[in-house]
């Protein structure tokens, strides 16, 4: 068999469908166009139309395939009528990114009750009803499947300053685990994408010049991700091939943030 072939068979997604909550974004974007370029069609969802129709024109000159659906990720109507749209309309569902998600590091005492509810419901209450809803429809098909939650860094080791968003992510780490187990016998795998920092819209706000400067001390690469640095991770987790045996990994890509202790 040539490279490219064996390539090819590990990690290929030619007639899988890829739904993208959050793919309007910095990071699940790339994660998209990653699975475009890999064959897959891909569903880009958010709610900025922009954002996506930027997206779609380049996976698109790339000779991929997508199209945008808008929902609001923490309405679980919304969510069960993206999956009628995308099986109308692509025939099938294989991949489910659940990566919305929105940041604050508003101090502990100043947190109210309606932002800490904001967050809970935008980063935790969609990755409950992303993988209730889609996983609902994988379990019954069983054709297996992958489910990839957005967790983060925090969701390992607490980070200071965003206490809510860093409690929302341990939560989606702990929630997507306990559904690893429950739904290998079915071949759906649910695995968690740990990226380390990465420059987007949601941590604009947080990356101050010292948090900055922290940040650098403690990463031995260095620098910041770039976010297409996710595909390659996005590809194993999404492929049933490459990734046939993996099923609650939290895959941390950091460039050694995790790994840096003196
Ligand atoms: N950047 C990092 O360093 C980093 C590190 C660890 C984890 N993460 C996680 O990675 C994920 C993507 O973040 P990002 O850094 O790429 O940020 P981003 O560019 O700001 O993207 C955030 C995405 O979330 C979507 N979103 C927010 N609220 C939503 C809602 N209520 N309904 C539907 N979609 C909603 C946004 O869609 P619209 O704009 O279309 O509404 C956008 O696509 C998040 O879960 C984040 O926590 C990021």
């Amino acid at each position: 068999m040539s490279a490219p072939d064996f390539l090819h068979q590990l990690f290929g997604l030619n007639g899988k469908v890829a739904v993208v909550i959050g793919g309007t974004g910095e990071l699940c974007g790339a994660m998209a166009g990653g699975l475009a370029g890999a064959g897959a069609e891909v569903v880009i969802v958010g709610r900025n139309a922009d954002k996506a129709a930027a997206r779609l024109a380049a996976i698109t000159a790339a000779g991929g395939k997508g199209w945008f659906h808008a929902a609001e990720a923490t309405s679980k109507a919304e969510l069960a009528g993206l999956r009628d749209a995308v099986l109308k309309r692509s025939g099938r569902i294989d991949i489910v990114i659940n990566g919305a998600g929105v940041n604050s590091a508003t101090p502990f005492f100043d947190i109210t009750e309606e932002e800490f509810n904001r967050i809970v419901r935008v980063n935790l209450s969609s990755v409950f009803l992303g993988c209730q809803v889609f996983g609902q429809y994988l379990v019954e098909r069983g054709e297996g499947g992958s489910i990839i939650n957005l967790g983060s860094m925090s969701g390992v080791v607490p980070l200071s300053r965003v206490f809510t968003y860093s409690a929302t992510k341990g939560a989606v780490h702990n929630l997507s685990l306990n559904l690893a187990r429950e739904w290998a016998p079915h071949r759906v795998r649910v695995n968690v994408m740990v990226p380390g920092f990465f420059p987007a819209e949601q941590n604009r706000k947080v990356l101050t010049p010292d948090r900055v400067a922290s940040i650098m001390g403690h990463t031995p690469m260095q620098r910041f991700g770039a976010a297409r640095e996710l595909v390659g991770a996005t590809l194993l987790l999404a492929s049933d091939a490459a990734g046939s045996f993996i099923t609650g990994e939290e895959l941390i890509v950091d460039g050694g943030y995790h790994a840096m202790t003196i």
